[in-house]
Parts: C-alpha cells; structure tokens; sequence
C-alpha cells in the first residue's frame, strides 16, 4: 500500500517519527523508497537509513521533520536545497507555526503541520493536521496516511492545532502518570508492582475502549461506577473536591502550552534560538 508521496524523507526519526514509521510499516504501508536521516545513523526498522542528507538519493516528494525545534535553523539551510516546487513539507515540530516554516522553505508546494503522539506507533495516536496551502486531493491523501495511524483531524486553526498538542501530543506522558500513581496506590494496598501496573494499565484501557465503544458522557460513565453512598462516590468525592482534578489537568495543560508558545516565537524568522533547551 503506497500512501505517502515518495521519495519520502524522515528529516531526524527519532521517538516521535520512528513511533509513525512503526505505525506504517504495521500498517502495511510500503516505505521502500522512504528514507530516514539521522546524525547518528542508528537504524530505524524497515527503511534505509543515512547520515547526511547528502546520502538520501533523489529529492524527495514529502519531507518529513522530525527534529526538535531548536534545531529548524542548523537543519533548514541546507536541507532547503533539496526542496522543490514539487516537494510536500510535514513538519511535527511542536509550536513551530506554519509561517516560521514557509519562511525557511519558501518554494516547497505545501507546508503541513502535524501533531502526532507516540500510541502512533500501534495505530492508535492522534494525529492533528494543519495547513494554510494543501489543496484538497493533497489534505484527503494525508488524512488517509495519518488515518492509517490513528484519528487525524483536518483542524480549521494554529491555534485548534495546539490544543491538540497540549492535550494529545503531551497527553500520554500525563496518562502515564495517572497509571503509575494507580499502580503506587495498588502496590501499597499489598499487589505486587507486577500485578499493580497490569491492574492500572488495564483499568486504563478498558475505561476508555468501554467509553469509545459506548458514546456516554465521562458523568454517565463514572455514575454506573458509582452506586450512591458507595465506595467509590466516596473516592470521587475526593477527586471532585473543589474541582481539584480539573484544576490541576487544567494548569498542567496551561504550563505546556506556555512552553509551545515560547518555542513558536523562537522559532519565528529572525529570532535566536537557544540550541541547548529541550522540549518537555
Ligand atoms: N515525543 C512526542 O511525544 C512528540 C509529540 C508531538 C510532537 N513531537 C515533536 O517531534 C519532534 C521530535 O521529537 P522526539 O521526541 O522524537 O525527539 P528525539 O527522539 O530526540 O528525535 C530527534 C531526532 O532528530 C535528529 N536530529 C538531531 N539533529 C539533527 C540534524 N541536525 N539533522 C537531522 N536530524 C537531526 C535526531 O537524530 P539521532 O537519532 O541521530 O540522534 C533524532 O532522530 C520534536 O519537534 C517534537 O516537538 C514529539
């Protein structure tokens, strides 16, 4: 199955890029001519993989970026030489907006930007898509692609695209978190850490595939749990305690979206970006 416009070139594929190309490729998505560039050179699965961009082969149809941020001004000059009118764009760089990308790679045909998170890599990500100049058969190929790996809205707005980001990019370390406070408390009830994280993981799991196959409301949902003066309206009446659940997810979800947009304006044409932050 040939999704992607090829040649296709992943620009950087390390965690996040590497997690869609294992989506593809278990998918079925043919990714023989695709090639992935990376300094280090270390093997990414199932396509051929390079240094230097020097060493990728033909210019390429899709150009995917996979790098962090900080490094679109070490990377865009000489990969700019490479781009032709013929050349599809995607970048997954958080924050990075649509205009700082054009700015770097003037002549591409299209700037996309995606925002994927790592359950990508088992076909089960989100995926928002953004752009300001696909056309429509280029917008319904990509959805097609990224819907091989996930739910991949078409989003209307930058600014739809970062709640996505805030929520879903960030999203599973945050659930990871929840999982692991599950197993902590599991654990000290007596469970082994083994049967501990399996019962959170799988409570995690199963709520969410329950609540995806039903359609009810998360209200309705936590009701069917909770039999009046029951244990865990007992629980819940803790969680909901002057909304300090929704409070803390809610200044969480703000601290990350500060941080992209400060990587938005350092990202802008002209500014100076310090190479030695890293993303949250
Ligand atoms: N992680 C997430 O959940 C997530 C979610 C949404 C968006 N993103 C975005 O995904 C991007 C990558 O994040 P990540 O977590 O995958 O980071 P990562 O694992 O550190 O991967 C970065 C990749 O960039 C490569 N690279 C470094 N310098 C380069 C250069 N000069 N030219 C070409 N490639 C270079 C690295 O090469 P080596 O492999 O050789 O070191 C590596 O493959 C970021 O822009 C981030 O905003 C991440």
């Amino acid at each position: 199955m040939s999704l992607l416009p090829t040649p296709a070139w992943f620009v950087g594929c390390g965690n996040m890029a590497g997690a869609m190309v294992e989506g593809w490729r278990s998918a079925g998505v043919d990714l023989s001519s695709a090639v992935a560039i990376r300094p280090s050179g270390r093997e990414v699965e199932g396509v051929r993989t390079v240094r230097t961009l020097a060493e990728a082969g033909p210019a390429p149809r899709l150009v995917v970026l996979g790098f962090k941020p900080q490094q679109l001004d070490d990377v865009a000059p000489e990969l700019g030489r490479w781009i032709t009118s013929r050349t599809v764009i995607v970048s997954i760089l958080a924050g990075v907006e649509a205009s700082s990308l054009r700015a770097r790679f003037p002549n591409a045909a299209a700037i996309v930007r995606a925002i994927p998170n790592l359950p990508v890599a088992v076909r089960r990500g989100v995926v928002g898509l953004y752009s300001d100049d696909a056309d429509g058969p280029l917008q319904q190929q990509l959805w097609q692609a990224f819907s091989a790996l996930g739910f991949a809205p078409w989003l209307s707005s930058e600014a739809e695209l970062a709640a996505i980001g805030s929520v879903a990019g960030a999203g599973p370390a945050y659930v990871a978190r929840f999982i692991a406070a599950l197993t902590k408390a599991a654990q000290g009830r007596g469970l082994s850490e083994e049967l501990a994280l399996t019962v959170a993981r799988e409570t995690v799991l199963g709520t969410a595939w329950m609540a995806a196959a039903s359609g009810e409301s998360m209200d309705e949902l936590a009701r069917r749990v909770a039999s009046p003066r029951g244990t865990t309206e007992a629980g819940l009446a803790v969680l909901d305690r002057e909304g300090v659940l929704d409070g803390l997810i809610d200044v969480t979800i703000q601290a990350a979206g500060r941080r992209a947009a400060e990587l938005a304006a350092e990202a802008r044409p002209g500014r100076q970006v310090d190479s030695g932050q890293s993303l949250p």
